[in-house]
């Protein structure tokens, strides 16, 4: 999926990687609020020296996703531009895992009814370290560090491994890799719990607006299982999210898509990583 600022050109997508389907958005206008950073993690402090107070009105936020650490990437020039208060990262922030070329027949078929080599392979942790360090440094994304607070997720590239779920196991490390990217404090709790969820509260009183992050892999059950996709302790944490104080605007952002249900159609063939492949999580999460 592209990042929702752009200009038309940039950044190099995955193919699979749909437009803003994946990235997904409730916007639940509710009540009235007090303040309350919320206990999964508040807001890391800021390396910079012109970030937005935290306590101002946030209207701009931007969202990106989908970014190749080894592409150009000019799409920041339009983002920076733009002037966000807050850009949320919401997944295959760097492609961390590696791709095999497509093989139909062979010792190394990747697809297909022979397929017997997995198209998709992790990196080590040194390499993955290596791209999140080309990441961090192109230079537009600088220009946007230094002026707007970065939170984010992960989807599955950033994770470490196409389409991974709870089994995948560099699940951990790649947690504190995600998290050094994100400069969150070396004495954040969100280092020590399980998966990279996390909601951060901007604004005022009376114009606050709540952010939730969510974790679609650490906990996720396989594709078929009709399994989970957050698992119990995030369940829990999200439903208190949900009936804390209250805010005026709330967010919640998803590294896969929420509402659609195209592999209904495009199945058996293709499918698409969604909540709708997992309908009793998915119905869960409406009601
Ligand atoms: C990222 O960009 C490089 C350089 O253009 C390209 O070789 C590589 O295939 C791209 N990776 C992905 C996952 O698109
Ligand atoms: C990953 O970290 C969790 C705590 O967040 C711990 O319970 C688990 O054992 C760790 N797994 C591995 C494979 O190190
Ligand atoms: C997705 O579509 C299939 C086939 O039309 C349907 O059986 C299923 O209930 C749908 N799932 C959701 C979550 O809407």
């Amino acid at each position: 999926m592209g990042p929702l600022v752009s200009n038309g050109t940039e950044l190099t997508v995955l193919r699979h990687c749909l437009p803003l389907l994946g990235l997904l958005l409730f916007l639940c206008a509710i009540g009235k609020g007090q303040i309350q950073a919320t206990q999964a993690c508040s807001p890391p402090p800021l390396d910079v020296v012109s970030a937005p107070p935290l306590n101002a009105v946030v209207s701009r936020l931007a969202f990106g996703s989908c970014a190749n650490q080894s592409a150009r990437q000019p799409i920041w020039d339009a983002i920076v531009e733009f002037d966000p208060q807050v850009f949320i990262w919401l997944g295959d922030n760097i492609y961390g895992d590696n791709r095999r070329p497509l093989r139909l027949f062979g010792v190394e078929a990747t697809i297909g009814p022979w397929k017997n080599t997995p198209r998709f392979f992790p990196s080590t942790e040194v390499e993955l370290r290596r791209r999140y360090q080309l990441a961090k440094s192109q230079p537009g994304y600088g220009r946007l560090r230094q002026r707007t607070r970065v939170i984010g997720t992960w989807d599955d590239h950033d994770y470490g491994l196409n389409d991974a779920g709870k089994e995948f196991g560099g699940k951990n490390i790649s947690q504190r890799l995600l998290l050094d990217f994100l400069d969150e404090p070396e004495d954040s709790p969100r280092r020590k719990q399980a998966g990279v969820y996390a909601s951060y509260v901007f604004g005022p009183h009376g114009q606050q607006v709540k952010v939730i992050l969510l974790d679609t892999r650490y906990h996720r059950d396989p594709l078929s299982s009709d399994g989970t996709i957050l698992g119990k302790s995030q369940w829990e944490w999200l439903e208190k999210e949900l009936y804390g104080p209250e805010t005026e605007i709330t967010i919640i952002a998803s590294s896969i898509q929420v509402v659609s249900n195209l592999s209904a159609t495009t199945g058996p063939f293709f499918y698409m990583e969604s909540w709708g492949r997992f309908p009793k999580e998915r119905s869960a999460s409406t009601n």
